[in-house]
């Protein structure tokens, strides 16, 4: 049966792709796959699709010469067996892949001088950690066109041991990655390794667990109420499909709902499309310290296999994600995606007390789900679907601290163990989200309520208005949030009116947010020019995938939405995609040591007269327990 086309790259599909690269453009042994994924095919090319028709499967490679430090991008035809695109990209470092970190690792645990510098601190070889960080770009003449990693490093006081709690604070290696040399070592000074391993798993904890905690079960005996057919779910009135990218994980393809017989498309592509985490501290150590977990790393990549009763509760159903190492050999990661429901409570409740009548339906949400460890931090990132049209999405903060040894300054973190300095810091996410609300050719509004002044038409100055602006260019769509005003933005669809003549459409509301702390002029921020705004609009454009371009990995700065979006482009009745940037700010506590309470930050996505009435009034009541 043919695949559709949006169906992620199967086993043998990854492996034929890997073959005929090797095959056709005599790629050796000396070569490593950063990407192997699905090209997706041009959105009309989908949107045009019938089941059963034709359609080219493709995959998109990644590839980097060690030998030459080259970097080539491939395209491949998997019906005609055939390599139909070659790119040499220069001064392109592809991202970092976790095979070449072990082999950074080695190089660096077997290099003389470093094990000069770590017995001069008194410390055993084998207990000392090493772990490779991208290096970012500074402008540094010496770091250009080479393939570097700069490694962390820490003690591991046992086997068994957390080590992210012990830094050897200023003793920083630095790795050619194309040859795996060791180029140098900084080393700003012996500072104590801070004492207490910071234990948190539960062999430690074994003897101490609380006793009081009953069983809590989730019986679904007629099983979930959604069903898959390969990568496509339905499940009430939702329908979507996924997908799983190395750079991003879970992607959702053409979300749409069933209203009154027929499905209306809200979002054709929604990701998370890239994450940086700056670090606050200036000392030298530390300044380089913000990494792009997606452009340098891929939280695809590096998604957990999830366990059932673990990670997720209920009747689960999982997808696994069809990746590779770095040599091109397929690595299925078992059930990196998750899909279950969940009771969330009251969805709506009225009492009419004159009848004694009470009428209360529960709500239940779809969850789509994965986690993804990314060096010491953890990350979840859930999709919710609710029964009244709303769409939620969450990511979930958890795993350990970036912390430093407490040298002569604590400012830029807190304490929070014995000599150990937790480092501020904030967590940036940039959505990209197709809208297609009711169809392809959308409107993006900027509503904010306004007070009215008092005056004759409202003496009591109790007045006041939702006022929606059109944002119709690029320029004008770069926004920042405004709680205080209530701002939100909403895609709506002109052409397509509800039952009161008003325009269908989906709110974007902010949740956690906050402005980067990081100077406009820091490399950082030239690095993450995404930052600049909260809200980007662009017109569709099947190559504009990633908000600070698709190389972020030792970039200098300025690709992506800061350099697409100088055209000012019209955005008015066109296909927009929206770009939302929202940031958790962290200043740590010591209750997130050593290892984090989940913290929480996301949006939501609400239907704003996308219906015609309150769409979740056919919820049939539960049946009462009567126990
Ligand atoms: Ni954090």
């Amino acid at each position: 049966m043919a695949l559709h086309p949006l169906e992620p790259l199967t086993i043998s599909e990854v492996e034929t792709a890997v073959a005929l690269v090797r095959q056709q453009k005599d790629v050796g042994d000396g070569w490593r796959f950063p990407v192997v994924t699905l090209k997706e095919p041009h959105k009309n090319t989908v949107l045009a699709y019938q089941p059963g028709s034709w359609c080219d499967r493709q995959a998109f490679l990644v590839l980097l010469d060690n030998h030459t430090g080259n970097t080539y991008e491939a395209v491949v035809s998997l019906i005609q067996q055939q390599v139909i695109s070659w790119t040499h990209l220069p001064d392109i470092q592809p991202n970092i892949m976790a095979d070449e970190l072990e082999d950074c690792e080695a190089a660096v645990r077997a290099n003389p001088d470093f094990q000069s510098a770590v017995a001069r601190r008194g410390l055993e070889l084998d207990q000392v950690v090493v772990d490779p960080w991208a290096i970012g770009n500074f402008g540094f003449a010496e770091e250009a066109g080479q393939r570097l990693s700069r490694c962390l490093c820490y003690v591991r006081t046992t086997p068994e041991s957390n080590f992210y709690s012990r830094a050897i604070d200023g003793l920083v290696p630095v790795v050619d990655l194309n040859t795996m040399t060791v180029l140098r070592i900084e080393d700003v000074g012996d500072v104590p390794v801070p004492p207490e391993p910071g234990e948190y798993a539960q062999q430690f904890w074994q003897d101490q667990f609380r006793q009081d905690l009953k069983p809590l079960t989730i019986t679904q005996p007629d099983g979930p109420s959604f069903e898959i057919e390969g990568h496509q779910i339905r499940w009430q009135r939702w329908q979507m499909r996924i997908g799983f990218t190395p750079r991003e994980g879970l992607v959702l393809y053409q979300v749409g709902y069933e209203d009154q017989g027929r499905l209306r498309s809200i979002l054709y592509r929604a990701s998370m499309a890239e994450m940086v985490v700056p670090y606050g501290d200036p000392r030298p150590q530390h300044f380089r310290k913000n990494a792009f977990d997606l452009g340098e790393h891929g939280v695809g990549m590096l998604a957990n296999s999830l366990t059932n009763g673990c990670d997720c509760l209920g009747d689960i159903r999982y997808f696994d994600a069809v990746l590779t190492d770095s040599r091109g050999e397929v690595a299925v990661t078992q059930n990196a995606v998750c899909l279950h429901e969940e009771d969330f409570g009251v969805l709506w409740k009225h009492t009419d007390w004159r009848r004694d009548q009470v009428d209360v339906r529960r709500s239940r949400r779809l969850v789509l789900s994965f986690f993804t460890t990314v060096d010491n931090y953890e990350y979840g990132f859930y999709w919710y679907f609710y029964q009244d049209g709303t769409i939620q999405y969450e990511v979930k903060l958890t795993g350990i601290l970036l912390a430093a040894a407490l040298a002569d300054q604590g400012k830029y973190g807190t304490l929070v163990a014995p000599e150990v300095n937790a480092l501020n810091h904030q967590h940036f996410f940039a959505m990209r989200l197709d809208f297609d609300v009711d169809g392809c050719d959308n409107q993006v509004y900027e509503v904010n309520s306004v007070a009215e002044p008092i005056g004759p038409e409202n003496p009591y100055g109790n007045g006041w208005y939702a006022e929606a602006t059109l944002l119709g260019t690029e320029q004008a769509a770069q926004r920042p949030i405004d709680p205080l005003g209530g701002r939100y933005w909403k895609v709506v669809n002109p052409q397509v009116l509800n039952r009161l003549g008003q325009p269908v459409g989906f709110k974007l509301m902010p949740g956690d947010n906050v402005r980067p702390f990081a100077h406009p002029d820091a490399p950082i921020r030239k690095r993450a020019g995404f930052l600049d705004h909260h809200l980007w609009v662009t017109p569709y454009h099947p190559d504009e995938n990633f908000p600070a371009g698709p190389y972020p990995n030792q970039h200098p700065g300025g690709d992506g939405l800061p350099k697409w979006t100088q055209g000012d482009r019209n955005l008015d009745n066109t296909d927009i995609v929206l770009w939302y940037v929202f940031g958790h700010h962290h200043i740590p506590r010591p209750e997130d040591w050593p290892v984090m309470p989940m913290a929480y930050s996301g949006f939501t996505l609400k239907p704003v007269g996308f219906f015609d009435q309150n769409p979740a009034l056919d919820v049939p009541p539960s049946v009462p327990k009567c126990h």
